[in-house]
């Protein structure tokens, strides 16, 4: 089922720190993945956290392909209450997010990531992201942590961004 997204600005659940998943294996925790992988693709993402869905917990997907690419099959990576081990090296590449849409800056990232999480069963599992997979994967974390990717633009930027976001929310073309 696809969800809403809920939009930066106004929506508290996307600047909270997610609750740790406890219980694994249980039809909603398989209905959760299902409906972030639905609404994502349906978004044109290549990631979401169960935040942006007005979901608290600490659950992220990512499929770096976007699911939309025909010469590769999907590449669907859940993470539940994920933990950065390590990181390493830099990048600076444009960034987006599906509850700021409409606005991508440069963000500047380490260029490798290991993560450390549980999967739907909550068997844990390690994995090393280069480059796109490694902004993902460090992008959707902050999100369970209340962190948006505005944070890491000047302030100056990150105002003006807020500026026009709230232009475009009292002409009422932010929904
Ligand atoms: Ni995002």
């Amino acid at each position: 089922m696809i969800r809403k997204v809920v939009r930066y600005l106004n929506n508290p659940v996307l600047e909270q720190v997610a609750e740790p998943v406890t219980e694994f294996d249980t039809p909603e925790l398989h209905q959760l993945v299902t409906d972030m992988f639905d609404t994502m693709y349906k978004s044109h993402g290549v990631g979401l956290a169960a935040p942006q869905i007005d979901v608290a917990k600490r659950v992220a997907v990512i499929d770096v392909t976007g699911g939309e690419d025909e010469e590769e099959p999907p590449q669907k990576l859940v993470f539940i209450n994920p933990q950065i081990l390590s990181v390493d090296g830099k990048q600076t590449g444009e960034e987006g997010c599906l509850s700021i849409p409409g606005f991508r800056e440069p963000v500047r990232r380490a260029k490798l990531a290991t993560v450390r999480a549980q999967d739907v069963k909550g068997d844990w599992f390690e994995i090393t992201g280069e480059d796109l997979l490694a902004r993902a994967m460090l992008h959707e974390i902050d999100h369970l942590n209340g962190i948006l990717f505005l944070s890491h633009l000047s302030a100056l930027k990150r105002d003006l961004i807020k500026r026009k976001i709230r232009k475009l929310q009292k002409a009422g073309e932010w929904e």
